[in-house]
């Protein structure tokens, strides 16, 4: 786990995090209907370099791409390919960037064209929890008491929290320690204090929590088919309170 000291740090890791925020806007200003997913990859993986950055994801294990695209019922990890994006479906999409040594995570869910006011409370709900569990990153607290922030956000609202995967320490790695779940009680784990950085990333299923990995070993679906939706921020904690690195 990173704790951060000095203002070069703070700078660095601030730049690699700018560099996500600024390409996934672009990639939201960017994706519409008939495009593949491969091609929202290339364009992306442009914007990061123009900016300085290096792919975080692309040779990370034996990921192959800049992005994770996940597309309707797709959880997380979807791999780039020629599936053509339609009007209606909800995109996850996710990035990861190096600068200097240092690394940015972040991920936004956005609806192509119209979708229906129940899809597009899925997507609000998820936000908010990530937002909800972000709140909690003060000095003092402690770990689960961002996961029960989550958990008890998406709850009240009917849906359901991905339990096979979890948020994150980052800095000089993409994962350090400690995992962050999006579930459990409140006040266990370590203390949170200032300097931590972590990455906070709530899945949220419409349906049941299940998930399965595809054949490609990559791409998680939801077990059932129900949509989901995912957001990520990059964020540290400093005596002022959580300040959100990745924020556009
Ligand atoms: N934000 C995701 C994570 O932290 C993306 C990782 S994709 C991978 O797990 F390809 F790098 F694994
Ligand atoms: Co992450």
């Amino acid at each position: 786990m990173i704790i951060l000291k000095s203002k070069e740090e703070v700078a660095k890791i601030a730049s690699a995090c700018q560099i996500v925020a600024a390409s996934l806007e672009a990639l939201r200003g960017y994706i519409a209907p008939g495009m593949t997913t491969k091609e929202l990859d290339r364009f992306v993986e442009q914007k990061i370099r123009d900016q300085g950055g290096i792919p975080a994801f692309k040779g990370y294990r034996d990921y192959p791409a800049t992005l994770c695209i996940s597309v309707n019922e797709e959880v997380v990890h979807g791999i780039p390919s020629d599936k053509v994006i339609q009007e209606g479906d909800i995109v996850g999409m996710d990035l990861g960037a190096i600068y200097d040594g240092f690394y940015g995570d972040s991920a936004i869910t956005v609806s192509v064209g119209e979708v229906r006011e129940e899809v597009e409370r899925l997507i609000r709900v998820t936000r908010e929890s990530l937002h909800a569990g972000i709140d909690q990153m003060v000095e003092g607290g402690r770990l689960s008491d961002i996961s029960h922030a989550v958990q008890t956000h998406v709850e009240a609202a009917g849906y359901s929290v991905v339990r096979d995967f979890v948020g994150h320490g980052i800095g000089r790695s993409l994962h350090e320690e400690p995992q962050v779940p999006n579930f459990g009680p409140k006040g266990r784990g370590p203390r949170l204090r200032e300097g931590m950085v972590l990455a906070i990333e709530p899945m949220v299923n419409m349906g049941e929590c299940a998930v399965e990995v595809l054949g490609d070993r990559w791409t998680a679906v939801t077990a059932d088919g129900s949509l989901s939706a995912h957001f990520e921020h990059t964020i540290a904690i400093t005596k002022e309170g959580p300040v959100i690195l990745s924020k556009i």
